[in-house]
Parts: C-alpha cells; sequence; structure tokens
C-alpha cells in the first residue's frame, strides 16, 4: 500500500482571472486529501471514496465503456469523484508506461468538495504520486503539478487553470500566470476559512464569466483589474518579511486588496447570498479583509484575522456551516507510507461501505 497526501488552498487573490492569463496567487492550506493505493494484477480501477460530502462508496470498473459502474449514489457526485481520479490513473499510467496498469485506490479528505479549497486538485495530485510510487516511479512535484493539471484541464473541459494543482502539488503560497508557475516567499497569513455547506459549479461559473466577458468591454476590463490587484498584492508580499507573523499594516493592506477582488467578483457574478453575508460577516467582526475563495456560487470564503473575533463572528453567522483558521500547508505532496513495490495487500474493502462492483 502506498500512501500521498496532498493539500487544499484558498485563493489569497486572482481566481477566474487567472483562467485569461491574468496572475493568481493560491496558498496551501493543511487541509489534506489523503490517497492510498494499490496495485492490481488487472486493469481494473476500484476506487473508495470516505468524506467527499458523500456517504462511503466503492466501485469498480475496467477500461471499456460498457463496463462503466451501476451505482446507486447520486450518479453526477460519483462521476465528479471518479472522473478525476480516472484521469489521475491515466497520467500516473502514462508515466510508468504502462497503460493497463490497474488499481485499487482509497480517498479520504478533509476538504470539503467544489467548496473552493481545491478538493479536486489534492485528489489528483495525490492519486498521481500514490499511483506511480506504488509501481516504484517517483515523480518530482513539478511533473506531478503538470500531470494534475493535465488530469484536472480534461475532466473539467479545458475550463482549469495551473493554479489549483501547482499549489497543491508545491505547497506554500505560488504565483500563476498562464504556464509560468512558481513558488513565493510569504509570511504566515492568518486565514479564517467560512463554509456555507454548498458548492458551486466550477464549469458553469466560468462560462459565465466567459460569456461576460465576451459580452462587455467593462467586464472585461474588471478581469484585468484582478490582475492589477494581484499584481499589488505581490508587490506587498515581495516586500514582507518571509519569516515569522505578518504586521499589522501589511494585513491592513492586503485585506483591502481580497476586499475589492470580493467586490469585483461579486460584479462577474460569481459569488452568493450566503458568500456575501460570510464575507461581510468576517469584516464586520474586525478581518483585514474577507472574499469568496476559488470558482464561487457557494462554498467557501477566506478572511484574514489573527484574532479569534471573524471565527465568533462567522460561528453566529445565518447560513454559516463552518468555521476555521487555516494555516499555510509549507509541505505540497508528500508520501504517507510506502510499502515495497508492487506488494499485494488486503482488497481494500472497508465494513460499512458499500462495494458497487461491476463486472
Ligand atoms: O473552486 P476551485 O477550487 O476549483 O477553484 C476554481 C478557480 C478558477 O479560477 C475559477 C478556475 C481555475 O481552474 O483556475
Amino acid at each position: 500500500m502506498t500512501v500521498s497526501s496532498a493539500p487544499g488552498k484558498v485563493y489569497l487573490f486572482g481566481e477566474h482571472a487567472v483562467v485569461y492569463g491574468e496572475p493568481a496567487v493560491p496558498c496551501a492550506i493543511e487541509r489534506r486529501a489523503t490517497v492510498s493505493v494499490e496495485p492490481r494484477a488487472d486493469d481494473h480501477i476500484r476506487v473508495t471514496a470516505r468524506d467527499l460530502s458523500l456517504d462511503g462508496f466503492t466501485v469498480e470498473y475496467g477500461q471499456s465503456p460498457d463496463e462503466r459502474p451501476d451505482v446507486d449514489v447520486p450518479t453526477p457526485l460519483v462521476e465528479a469523484a471518479t472522473g478525476y481520479v480516472d484521469a489521475a490513473v491515466e497520467q500516473a499510467r502514462d508515466a510508468v508506461s504502462d497503460p493497463e496498469a490497474g488499481f485499487d485506490v482509497t480517498i479520504e479528505s478533509d476538504i470539503p468538495l467544489g467548496a473552493g479549497l481545491g478538493s479536486s486538485a489534492a485528489v489528483v495530485v495525490a492519486s498521481i504520486d500514490a499511483a506511480t510510487r506504488s509501481l516504484g516511479v517517483e515523480l518530482d512535484p513539478v511533473e506531478i503539478a503538470e500531470r494534475a493539471y493535465q488530469a484536472e484541464y480534461e475532466v473539467q473541459s479545458g475550463q482549469a487553470s495551473r493554479a489549483d494543482t501547482f499549489c497543491s502539488a508545491m505547497g506554500g503560497a505560488v504565483r500563476v500566470e498562464g504556464d509560468d508557475c512558481r513558488t513565493i516567499d510569504t509570511p504566515n497569513l492568518p486565514f479564517v476559512v467560512g463554509f456555507d455547506g454548498g458548492a458551486g459549479d466550477t464549469g458553469a461559473l466560468v462560462a459565465g464569466v466567459r460569456d461576460l466577458k465576451e459580452r462587455y468591454a467593462f467586464a472585461a476590463d474588471t478581469v484585468e483589474t484582478v490582475g492589477d490587484i494581484v499584481r499589488e498584492g505581490e508587490t506587498l508580499l515581495a516586500d514582507a518579511d518571509a519569516d515569522g507573523d505578518p504586521d499589522e499594516e501589511l494585513l491592513a493592506e492586503l485585506g483591502n486588496l481580497m476586499d475589492f477582488n470580493h467586490g469585483l467578483l461579486e460584479a462577474l457574478g460569481v459569488s452568493s447570498r450566503s458568500l456575501d453575508n460570510m464575507v461581510w460577516a468576517a469584516r464586520m467582526a474586525g478581518a483585514h479583509g474577507a472574499k469568496l475563495t476559488g470558482a464561487g456560487g457557494g462554498g467557501c470564503i477566506v478572511a484574514l484575522d489573527p484574532t479569534p473575533e471573524t471565527e465568533t463572528g462567522l460561528r453566529f453567522t445565518p447560513g454559516c456551516e463552518d468555521v476555521f483558521r487555516a494555516e499555510l500547508a509549507t509541505e505540497g505532496v508528500r508520501v504517507e507510507a510506502e510499502s515495497a513495490v508492487g506488494a499485494r495487500g488486503d482488497d481494500g474493502g472497508e465494513a460499512g461501505e458499500r462495494d458497487e462492483g461491476a463486472e
């Protein structure tokens, strides 16, 4: 059994605009997806998922289209989870030059699904690392990031930037502009995350921004202005002392930029009532700034506050289902456990899970 994990992320600035070549700064957070992989003797993939906003499920299938699984949990959710694992397995097969490699894959995650915290990127990154390692191939994080991006690109029909996957593979704060991806130094930013319990449809939200941008010059200008905010923000970060805690002045300036960024995302139609409520609750509680993170439409906001006030404020905000402090994850993808190459463990079955094996 080979076990790898990879972190989720929050966007300090720049989601959506990054799809059109503007820079973005996502930061990895200490909420991780953990993927266990066992090579199989046949070419099947068996996926067991827990904690993906679903009751646990297991599906097993081979490579031909008529072997797609028949399951009794809502199909779009299963397709979402298995689609990413499928694409990750394809990348792993390609990396180890074995198109017929089969795997038992078990996913556990403490990152809410589709909520703007990069859950799918973390699952894809950790899956590629664990699957390749299970066959004796160790990829470097930059190659894992690139392969994970290709996997997301395919599943999301081309509506994906490199931001989530690069951030999850590398850890820390990163800057992504087109295919120029680099890690950057940041002080330990005091992130607080509020979660409304929901999820957004990334594909539909990205398509909505694209439509607006094509229709109105001022929407295209808005996307470019998000890029200006990111450039301003990265200058602040570059001038800051990366060791230790940020000073109040830096937090106030970053917070202003986050507020501005949220306003523009709202204008681009990707916020929601619950996200706006949480953003305002965080600001009223004294956060330096707050914005939605990720695709929007529902899911999470991120605020900057070193004090407990924002957490308390959000806890009492109607529509906010969960609040937590999110430490910057300095480590990206990492191996958690590794056994001898090709060793077979148990069959991955767990008490209490449904086995929907379809062969
Ligand atoms: O909601 P998430 O975590 O999948 O982030 C989506 C970010 C977008 O900029 C909207 C799309 C992308 O691939 O960069």
